[in-house]
């Protein structure tokens, strides 16, 4: 039925079709706030599916006469990057060929060149524009990002527009410019909903909770959960597809150890299969974790090496013990002079993405990649 080299397990990016488990109470939840133009935050972890669950929600969506736009802003540095990312999310959009003209040539400032061709297939007439900003001012970029704004009101009722990875807006340095921006064109626009994601929670909490902030109260805050059982379930089936055995306890086993993260849980089956195991237990998924984490082993030591001192016992700390990080004993432990030392290396490790505060309270933290704190347990040995 399947090739030897077809593994069932995919993990890095966004997967889609069999790859993907659909989260239907999830889907009707979020889909039920943004039918109601009600706009939502989606908040977890990295790795977490975060993105695989917008594009699937979107494309469904769609179906249902809900036009989307998907807005990738992980790696914008400026607010020009973000006009572009808007621009390349609106070129995507295949059939929208009337609005979209009408949208582009009524931004003078952008020289926008059109040009417009037939589908040699399918007769279908498509557009396609290429811009030059390079001569723009931060003034005329501001200004542009406000007219795309503004446009999206001609692409019809209903629209959403989703923003992934949404807390880089205040990592720009623009005094809020932006978060300022986005919240006037979310009031005006309105056929419009807006979905985010992200995973920096205590960023998206300050932004949603603080009330001098242009964003508070105004989204729908939702927990993206980790999957149940059923997850497990899928895993085992989709071996047995390849004709492994796996057992229950050891996908529940492996699901605990990498903080129910379904990246890494498909990453480390993969690496199963990639081996040619056929019975699959505990024992096994905890070799396979070693050997994936000690792969990794290089990118942890360099990123180690940036650290101050106080900064590595404070990972050592936050990797073997996680709770009640604060207690006395451990600062001794790990040789971390006061409390505030600690308080400011966590600081400084959240604004990095390696640390992440649970909730509100203080002294529980996570790491934005759990494979890293099991490399951290085992390379410093028990003590
Ligand atoms: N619904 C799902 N079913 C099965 N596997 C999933 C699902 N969602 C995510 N995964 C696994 O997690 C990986 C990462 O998914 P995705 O990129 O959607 O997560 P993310 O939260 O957006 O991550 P990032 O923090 O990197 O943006 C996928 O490659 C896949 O292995
Ligand atoms: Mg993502």
């Amino acid at each position: 039925m399947n090739s030897p080299y077809h593994n069932p397990f995919r993990f890095g990016d966004p997967v889609e079709g069999e790859f993907y488990l659909h989260r239907p109470g999830l889907e009707k939840l979020v889909s039920q706030f943004l039918t109601n133009r009600i706009h939502v935050v989606l908040i977890g972890p990295r790795r977490f599916g975060k993105t695989s669950f917008l594009l699937n929600l979107l494309k469904k969506m769609s179906a249902q006469s809900h036009p989307y736009v998907f807005v990738d802003i992980f790696n914008i540095t400026s607010h020009k990057d973000f006009l572009h990312q808007m621009l390349r999310a609106l070129k995507s959009k295949k059939g929208w060929v009337d609005s979209l003209k009408a949208i582009v040539t009524s931004f003078p400032k952008l020289r926008p060149k059109i040009s417009t061709q037939i589908d040699a297939h399918t007769g279908q007439p498509s557009f396609d524009f290429t811009f030059d900003t390079s001569l723009s001012s931060e003034n005329d970029v501001k200004e542009l990002i406000q007219d795309v704004l503004l446009g999206l009101s001609k692409l019809g009722n209903g629209l959403i527009l989703a923003i992934d990875e949404f807390q880089k807006i205040t990592e720009l340095d623009d005094n809020g410019w932006l978060e300022a921006t986005l919240r006037t064109h979310m009031q005006q626009l309105r056929n419009t909903s807006f979905i985010f994601t992200g995973s920096r929670r205590s960023v998206i909490y300050d932004m949603l909770n603080n009330p001098s902030r242009p964003l508070y109260k105004f989204c729908q805050p939702i927990e993206f959960p980790a999957f149940d059982n059923e997850f497990t379930d899928w895993i085992l089936q989709r071996f047995k597809n390849v004709g492994i055995q796996c057992s229950y306890e050891a996908i529940e086993h492996l699901r605990k150890i990498v903080q129910d993260t379904p990246n890494y849980v498909q990453m480390v089956c993969f690496h199963l299969v990639a081996v040619g195991k056929n019975n699959v237990t505990v024992d096994e998924v905890n070799k396979a974790l070693t050997i994936v984490v000690q792969q990794n082993a290089y990118a942890y030591q360099t990123l180690l090496s940036t650290l101050t001192a106080t900064q590595q016992r404070t990972l050592r700390l936050a990797a073997k013990e996680g709770k009640q990080i604060f207690a006395k004993e451990f600062l001794t432990k790990y040789e971390i002079a006061s409390g505030a030392a600690l308080s400011s290396a966590i600081k400084s490790l959240k604004e990095k993405e390696i640390l992440d505060e649970e909730g509100a309270g203080k002294g529980t933290v996570i790491f934005d990649d759990p494979l890293f704190a099991i490399w951290l347990k085992t390379s410093f040995g028990d003590f």
